[in-house]
């Protein structure tokens, strides 16, 4: 029996714990190397690059289906094509859900199955995948591995072992009606959650009473699964100034400011927020926001390129995410890798198009195109970059946290899976706060035997 006080943390001050906030300053860190790293691309040359094979095989490819993913990561295979003629790339599209993408390869890879050669890696994962994949130590040249974000490979590297190469990264924003704030009096977005559920409900009531029915103050991701996570953990940082489970392992999920930021959220449910958030993922706030039906909206980098490319979204702009009690927003760290399968039954070819995809080249072209930061260092200073990326800036990097992945290894996905449907039972109204984050910090003890 453990006793439940062992593991509960008062917090003494409202300051983040610097060493569990981790890569906060991340971005802010790669902005600075900007102004000193000159700017270039390396070009992956054809005729040196090394396609591992000869022989004339097909690789299959699992894909991100969300937003233009599936278009950028086409033009990354055209030209793969024409460098390495021999090696056919069959893509697919994985889940969009995340927690339903990590089900579908764990079942592929304990049955030792050689239908997945090359696979996008959550940030979050490489502890929770690392068995099943090749080490690209060795494979990669170490000029391709130097040329990305240290703290990426830190974060790929499980035992010494390379397990996936960094293609990009993301962090959640505020997405903002320019137009909307204007046209209701206020200065700029809304600094805190308080001032977000002001500004949201005014903006909500003035578009509907000019007529339009459909409108929302704020959409988000609500559904039980691992974007929950993320926009919780958001909530729960910029409330209590903690991780809710840290990098030492003490949980701390349950306090008197978590409590009160998840009613705070959950008060949000059918208010300022459709009823029907609580089943949204990032695709489904995005189409609300899309089609001009939202004041405010949490997304990743990708929807920004999105929101240009709408006709029904006058101006916006994004800002940091408002701050909670601790005094300060939080944005939690996203992003995906590439990884190439134990089990492909051609794994040079495979790890020539992973290395292929994740090289400088072929991701400047992938984060233009998506308007997603990436993994190599030296596009930070990429005119072009800068250009599609205007959001890449201090406000925004210096509040980014990671989730509890690298604590947690292979049973990350476990412990997001109890926070999110811990946090899921609030947001419905199924349970209480207190009871919930109570229950959950047992459980999470449970699960690590504290
Ligand atoms: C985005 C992030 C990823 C996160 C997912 C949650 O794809 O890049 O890290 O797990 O959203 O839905």
């Amino acid at each position: 029996m453990h006793n439940p006080q062992r593991v509960s943390i008062h917090f003494p001050h409202r300051l983040p714990k610097r060493k569990d906030i981790l890569m906060r300053k991340l971005l802010l860190v790669l902005l600075v190397l900007a102004l000193t790293v000159p700017a270039g691309v390396a070009l992956a040359d054809g005729h040196e690059f090394d396609c591992g094979t000869d022989e004339a095989v097909t690789i299959k490819f699992f894909g991100d289906p969300v937003g233009n993913y599936p278009e950028a990561e086409d033009r990354i295979i055209s030209r793969f094509n024409e460098v390495c003629p021999n090696i056919t790339v069959e893509r697919n599209d994985g889940a969009a859900n995340v927690t339903d993408l990590i089900a579908f390869y764990l079942t592929a890879f304990e049955a030792e199955s050689s239908d997945l050669d090359v696979i996008r890696v959550d940030v979050i994962w490489p502890g929770q995948l690392a068995e099943h994949l090749i080490d690209l130590n060795g494979i990669a040249p170490q000029a391709h591995i130097d040329a990305q974000m240290p703290a990426l490979i830190d974060n790929n590297t499980i035992d010494g072992r390379l397990v996936a190469l960094p293609l990009r990264i993301g962090f959640g924003m505020l997405y903002y009606r320019t137009d909307l704030v204007e046209k209701y009096g206020y200065a700029g977005p809304p600094a805190t959650w308080d001032e977000l559920e002001e500004m949201a409900a005014a903006i909500q009531a003035g578009e509907r009473a000019e007529g339009n029915d459909e409108f929302w103050g704020f959409v988000w991701q609500g559904n039980a699964y691992e974007g929950l996570t993320c926009d919780a953990l958001e909530w729960h940082v910029s409330a209590t100034g903690e991780n809710f489970l840290q990098s030492d392992g003490t949980i701390s999920a349950l306090s008197d400011a978590a409590v009160e930021i998840y009613e705070q959220a959950a008060g949000w449910v059918g208010t300022i927020s459709p009823p029907g958030v609580v089943g949204y993922q990032e695709e489904d706030s995005r189409a609300v926001w899309h089609a001009g039906n939202a004041a405010f909206m949490r997304n990743w980098p990708y929807a920004y390129s999105r929101s240009q490319a709408s006709d029904d979204i006058p101006a916006f702009d994004v800002a940091a995410l408002p701050a909670g009690d601790s005094g300060m927003g939080a944005s939690t760290l996203g992003g995906w890798h590439i990884g190439v399968s134990k089990y492909s039954e051609h794994p040079e070819a495979a790890a020539a198009f992973a290395i292929f995809l994740t090289s400088v080249e072929s991701q400047k072209d992938f984060a233009v195109f998506t308007s997603n930061p990436p993994g190599a260092v030296e596009l930070y200073s990429d005119p072009e970059l800068i250009e599609a990326m205007p959001f890449i800036r201090p406000d925004l990097a210096e509040v980014t946290t990671a989730r509890p992945s690298n604590f947690s290894k292979d049973r990350y996905n476990a412990v997001s899976t109890l926070y999110f449907n811990a946090i899921h039972s609030i947001l419905t109204g199924e349970e209480d706060a207190a009871v919930a984050l109570e229950l959950l910090e047992l459980d999470i003890a449970d699960l690590f035997d504290m």
